[in-house]
């Protein structure tokens, strides 16, 4: 408990001094005592200096960068929850960077020898100096000799001590987030008892690279007959909890238009293939990478698109995936009546609703667009729009969809970088409609079926344990980060219990630390 509890002097120090509190309290107004307690706390601390000319979301990304992996991941976190900290302050958020200095290449070397052992590690031949550094890990290129051939890949190493340090910081913030909410009621409708617990669950799953490695070994596998989009391939042998190895990609960034052209890549092809991969693996697969900005895509000279960074991925079920090809397709026909059958059949609006009533609100989404210029269609925004109306019907919107709106929203703007006049509908039209095809002629189905079982047996490894988790983490992963709350309650529940054993000894403690505080400084 004491750790905890000088875990968390250091954490207020380290909030008030970085201007975090002061920002939250241009947004929220915090309790008096709240701030006493940090003004406290950053009593001989330099304070640092914040550009006023800043909204306030902004600064409060600046403090959050400053403070290192627990509260970058905070801040991560937050910008995918709308329900709690508002559309606003979720555009700020976003925008947030993910970038920290580097750790020396010595230190990684040490971390890839301990983790794939000595006779492995005899087989790298060269390491470079780290290409990209984030918080929680760098990625560095390395040749290594398999099987007799020298290959290129790229190692992902998490940063050392990373998981302890988090962790001891996500259990002072938990200490504080509980305190906080037992003593000012008015605090509950932040959740932030949940927000953090959540936090740890997700941010552990990340830092653990097996899961990223079976998430980018599922996209291999469902792609790996799909013209034109290419999944590294993992090392297995290389891979461990705190390392990635893949296969390098020889490719140039997407972002990197004029290479493209010079190397002869069509831009409106790629525009348009980008579009149709997303949405067919979307919709056929269920199973999407969830994180799909220019840094995590690249293009090799035959205009194949190759993606990495496979720590967010979404999942949607086969009636995710119907709801979603149905609503899309029938916007694309301009078809309002059968959007609304679909959500009547469904069962997703409450049948003392008018089917009428609802068919028009979605009219007074789709039509508009259709006056738009093809340059600003969006399906994102139409989907965004739609879950807007649905909410009003009351109907709760399915997380994991929420994920696919957002990716999608990220999709559509990297295809229109690349090609400006790409017609969203025209390029989504023929992959909804094979899909509904395929998905509506009987055959299929026990087609799938087999398909699917064998996929999974093949995909399972020798070790079931670790499988287990594995799903678990994918499931995790593949609700998008968001939903999580309702697997987790009873975790939930059991550190809440324990924390309101603690929390009386905590308030005396608190007091203690107060006065030794205000004594030393
Ligand atoms: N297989 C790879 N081949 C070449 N470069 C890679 C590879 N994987 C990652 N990178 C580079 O490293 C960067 C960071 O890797 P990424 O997996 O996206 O980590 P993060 O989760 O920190 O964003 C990428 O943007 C890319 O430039
Ligand atoms: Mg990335």
């Amino acid at each position: 408990m004491f750790k905890s509890i000088f875990q968390l002097f250091k954490i207020a120090r380290k909030l008030a001094s970085s201007g975090a509190i002061d920002t939250v309290n241009e947004i929220y107004n915090i309790p008096f005592a709240v701030n006493l307690f940090f003004d406290l706390f950053a009593i001989g601390s330099a304070k640092k200096l914040i550009n006023k000319s800043k909204k306030p979301g902004e600064k409060l990304c600046d403090a959050l960068e400053g403070m290192g992996t627990t509260f970058i991941k905070l801040g991560q976190f937050l910008a995918t929850r709308p329900d709690i900290i508002g559309e606003a302050l979720v555009d700020d958020l976003v925008k947030l960077q993910d970038k920290l200095p580097p750790f020396e290449l010595y230190k990684s070397k040490k971390i890839f020898k301990k983790e794939i052992g000595e006779n492995l590690y005899q087989n790298i031949i060269e390491i470079s100096e780290p290409i990209a550094a984030a918080s929680i890990a760098q990625v560095h290129i390395a040749k290594i000799k398999i099987d007799d051939v020298q290959k290129e890949v790229a190692v992902k190493i998490l940063r050392p001590d990373i998981e302890k340090k988090f962790n001891e910081e996500l259990d002072a913030l938990m200490l504080f987030a509980y305190i906080v909410e037992s003593l000012f009621s008015k605090t509950k409708r932040l959740k932030l008892v949940e927000v953090v617990h959540l936090l740890r669950e997700i941010t552990n799953i990340e830092m653990d690279l097996r899961f990223e490695a079976a998430a980018a070994n599922e996209l291999y596998e469902n792609t790996k007959n799909d013209k034109g989009f290419n999944v590294p391939k993992i090392y297995w042998n290389y891979t461990s909890r705190k390392v990635l190895t893949l296969d390098k990609v020889d490719g140039i960034s997407i972002r990197e238009h004029d290479l493209l052209k010079r190397s002869g890549v069509n831009l409106k092809e790629l525009s348009e293939n980008l579009i149709q991969h997303f949405l067919k693996q979307a919709v056929r697969d269920g199973f999407f990478h969830g994180d799909m900005h220019q840094g995590n895509l690249f293009v090799d000279k035959q205009g194949n698109i190759i993606p990495v960074d496979f720590g967010i991925m979404g999942r949607l079920d086969i009636n995710n995936r119907k709801y979603l090809a149905e609503i899309l397709y029938g916007f694309i026909q301009r078809d309002y009546i059968k959007v609304a059958e679909v959500h009547f059949e469904a069962g997703l609006v409450p049948q003392s609703a008018s089917k009428e009533e609802f068919a028009q609100a979605l009219r007074s989404v789709g039509e508009p667009i259709f006056g738009q210029s093809i340059k600003d269609i969006s399906g994102g925004n139409l989907l965004a729009q739609l879950f807007g109306i649905t909410e009003k019907f009351n109907m709760p919107t399915q997380t994991p969809l929420l994920l696919l709106q957002k990716t999608m929203v990220t999709v559509e703007g990297v295809a229109r970088k690349l090609y400006p006049e790409t017609n969203i509908w025209e390029v989504s039209r023929p992959v909804l409609e094979d899909w509904i095809k395929n998905v509506k002629s009987p055959k299929t189905a026990f087609n799938t079926a087999i398909n699917t079982s064998s996929e999974i047996l093949k995909r399972i490894p020798d070790f079931p344990n670790f499988m287990d988790k594995a799903n678990h983490a994918l499931e995790l992963l593949a609700a998008g980060k968001l939903n999580l709350g309702l697997k987790n309650n009873r975790g939930l529940e059991i550190e809440e219990t324990k924390l309101k054993n603690l929390r009386n000894n905590i308030i005396i403690s608190f007091l203690g630390i107060v006065i030794v505080v205000l004594l030393v400084f």
